[in-house]
């Protein structure tokens, strides 16, 4: 005979510090857990703080209203006769652990500290929390008084310790603890642990999934066993998007998963398994293991986002180039989640929708038509000058009738002129553009002037086109690099231009808008200088560097220093997509940047003309790296972004001649020559 058990994990659309809210989700997922029958119900990683409170870990008011939480949860009716594991942040001996806490029918029966904490990219855990040592080390902890009189007892464990219950044997592995080599559940494996949970906030990015369930299979592989994963889902007030995906996997089998990109607040997933014999006997909602869906997660952060912002929408200046184009794109896209997650009777959803667009919680208002919600929520416009040209103008309109949004055509020579025309009073000179005779300088200072207006307006808009359509509150400006020097948020900042073309091209045939192919096929231009028939600006002129070293945001006033440079930099997007991931990721200085691409393309390129690229590469970057110090938020999704403060700690003053670091590189380059 088998002996049969209802497991259930779950994803929670967490926020950091929203403790009523955060509760009100963890209680959702109790309940639900119960009614399908389940006996133990795992949650994300500190979801009653959320993940993401960054240095409100070190205040004492986080810790007391977590405990505040697990007294209510402690008294949750529906909790009866299920094991919880909880994950909260809790403070012993004045020392502030991240913990998952077991309790039982009103009683605590372990509070379990993570043992390895996940501390570079975008994780600062070390900042907050102490890792718990040694292994199988217990020690007493008193609780606070408020929980002592919900459950009665004064003193409970904390520390690396299991779970026995009549059934079976549980262990608790925190989430990092999974990508370290000697991970705990390999000796708790042996010591009898059946079922081992492992609770998450970890972050979307790239490929990173894959990687994820290979750990999880491979980890109940080895030591046999039941695994519970569960995440943390949505963007939880930052760049990052939780990508949920709870799992249940069963002796290196993954026997129900949940979604990787979900619209929804609580997803919980459960399966029955036969713990006699550790084996899977069905899942209740497997769905098998989704690919990376390379097109859901920006327009589920754009949407929590929009959500938890509590806006009217978006506003986003279109150039009828690529990169507005992507994010226009981003936005259709989410329409279209929103509208399928509406028509099928998503009740959080349909709230957040009618919140967003000013309806009345009791209005019968579905949105039906992607198109349709795209004109109430999403609002771009086309700021040119009488130099703009036709094609792009035109680009940018047929692009918005496509996905529906809210369009407007303006001109701005009068603003620009007005600009100009103080500055002439002041000065009594007149800048002019190079064509007509003006120099470097008088070049760059009216193509910024537009840029910056660009802002000027955008805000203006962004504030009041609700007000003009009748309507209330305001929309987000959205950035996509070259349009505008700032906004509220840019969901494209992060992304590499070889992958945005890939998704428009995705999207030219997958949401039908055949129009996106123009878009691929344009000459990237900013249109910021006035064209003539020899010449006509192109982004791969201008921008071409300062983009990849920045990746999209493309503070304009980059142009100066080095335009002629620039003519000749003879480096395409590959190209320095690789230094990128070079210098970031494979933390590569200027002379092991060299030394590694002599081998990679040392059969196409002489050393003398790779070592001519890589000085290029870290001149740019060392010369504009202070722009990143204050780029406007944008998701993130790759391992080589280049935010400042959170990501890529480094100064932005550089003496840029890396003279050493250059030399060094001639020197070896040049004994290659020879
Ligand atoms: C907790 O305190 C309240 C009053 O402060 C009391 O009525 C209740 O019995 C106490 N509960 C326990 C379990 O001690
Ligand atoms: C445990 O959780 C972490 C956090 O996301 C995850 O990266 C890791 O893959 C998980 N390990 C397993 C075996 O589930
Ligand atoms: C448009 O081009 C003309 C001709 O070069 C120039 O004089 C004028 O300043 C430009 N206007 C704007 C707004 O760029
Ligand atoms: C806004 O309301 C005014 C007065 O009620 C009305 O005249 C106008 O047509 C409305 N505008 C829009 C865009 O609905
Ligand atoms: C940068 O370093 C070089 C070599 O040490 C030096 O000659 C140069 O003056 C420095 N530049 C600045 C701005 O300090």
């Amino acid at each position: 005979m088998g002996h049969l058990m209802i497991l259930a994990t779950c994803s929670l659309n967490q926020w950091a510090l929203d403790f009523e809210g955060n509760l009100e989700r963890i209680l959702e997922s109790i309940r639900v857990a119960k009614q399908r029958g389940a006996t133990l119900r795992v949650g994300p990683e500190l979801e009653i703080t959320g993940y993401g409170c960054f240095d409100h870990f070190l205040e004492g008011d986080t810790y007391l209203h977590s405990w505040e939480m697990l007294g209510k949860i402690l008294e949750f009716e529906e909790a009866k006769d299920m094991l919880l594991d909880i994950g909260m942040p809790v403070s012993h001996k004045n020392v502030k652990y991240n913990c998952r806490v077991i309790i039982h029918n009103c009683k605590i029966l372990l509070i379990r500290p993570k043992m390895f904490l996940a501390n570079d990219g975008n994780y600062r855990e070390m900042r907050y929390f102490t890792a718990w040592s040694p292994a199988r080390y217990v020690e007493d902890y008193y609780l606070p008084r408020i929980i002592r009189n919900i459950t009665g007892q004064t003193v409970v464990p904390i520390g690396d310790a299991v779970v026995s219950t009549i059934d079976t044997c549980i262990g608790v592995e925190l989430c990092e603890e999974l990508f370290t080599p000697n991970s705990p559940h390999i000796s708790m494996g042996l010591d009898g642990v059946e079922i081992i949970t492992n609770s998450s906030g970890s972050h979307h990015e790239l490929r990173k999934l894959y990687r994820r369930i290979d750990l999880i299979k491979e980890a109940t592989l080895k030591s046999g066993g039941v695994y519970l994963y569960s995440n943390q889902q949505g963007c939880d007030g930052d760049r990052l998007y939780y990508d949920g995906c709870a799992l249940i996997a069963i002796n290196g089998q993954i026997i129900a998963q949940g979604s990787q990109f979900s619209l929804k607040d609580v997803e919980v997933i459960t399966a029955t398994i036969d713990i006699e014999d550790v084996r899977s006997h069905r899942g209740m909602s497997s769905r098998g293991i989704q690919a990376v869906n390379a097109n859901s997660y920006h327009p589920c952060w754009l949407w929590d986002y929009l959500r938890r912002s509590k806006t009217s929408g978006y506003f986003l200046p279109l150039s009828g180039g690529v990169d507005s184009c992507a994010t226009a794109v981003i936005v259709h896209s989410m329409c279209r989640l929103v509208v399928e997650a509406a028509s099928n009777g998503d009740t959080q959803v349909i709230m957040d929708m009618r919140k967003i667009i000013g309806e009345k919680e009791d209005s019968d208002y579905i949105p039906t038509d992607p198109k349709e919600f795209a004109n109430r929520i999403f609002h771009t416009c086309y700021m040119g000058t009488v130099n703009s040209s036709k094609e792009t103008r035109e680009r940018a309109k047929k692009l918005a009738n496509n996905i529906g949004c809210y369009h407007i055509d303006m001109n701005m020579d009068s603003i620009v002129s007005s600009v100009c025309t103080v500055f002439n009073l002041v000065t009594n000179k007149a800048p002019r553009f190079r064509i007509d005779g003006g120099t470097d300088a008088e070049n760059l200072a009216l193509q910024n002037v537009q840029a910056r207006l660009r802002m000027v307006l955008s805000y203006l808009f962004a504030q009041l086109l609700p007000w003009v359509r009748n309507k209330t509150g305001s929309l987000l400006v959205l950035g996509s690099s070259n349009v505008d020097e700032c906004a509220d948020i840019n969901p494209i900042g992060a992304i590499s231009k070889n992958d945005l073309r890939k998704f428009i091209d995705y999207a030219k045939n997958e949401f039908g808008i055949p129009i996106l192919d123009e878009f691929l096929k344009a000459t990237p231009t900013a249109e910021l200088e006035p064209f003539t028939h020899e010449y006509i600006q192109s982004d791969e002129n201008r921008f071409h560097l300062m983009n990849h070293v920045s990746y999209n945001p493309v503070p304009v006033k980059l142009i100066s220093e080095n335009q002629q440079l620039q003519a000749d930099m003879g480096m395409t997007y590959d190209e320095l997509s690789i230094f990128g991931k070079l210098r970031k990721i494979e933390r590569c200085g200027p002379f092991s940047m060299f030394s590694k691409l002599v081998h990679e393309w040392g059969r196409e390129l002489r050393p003398e003309e790779i070592a001519s690229k890589v000085k290029r590469f870290f001149y740019y970057y060392s010369i504009n790296r202070h722009k990143m110090t204050t780029l406007t938020p944008s998701y993130h999704a790759e391992a080589y972004s280049p935010d400042d403060n959170r990501f890529d700690l480094r100064p932005f003053l550089y003496n840029t001649t890396w003279s050493w670091q250059f030399k060094k590189i001639d020197a070896l380059s040049h004994n290659m020559e020879k």
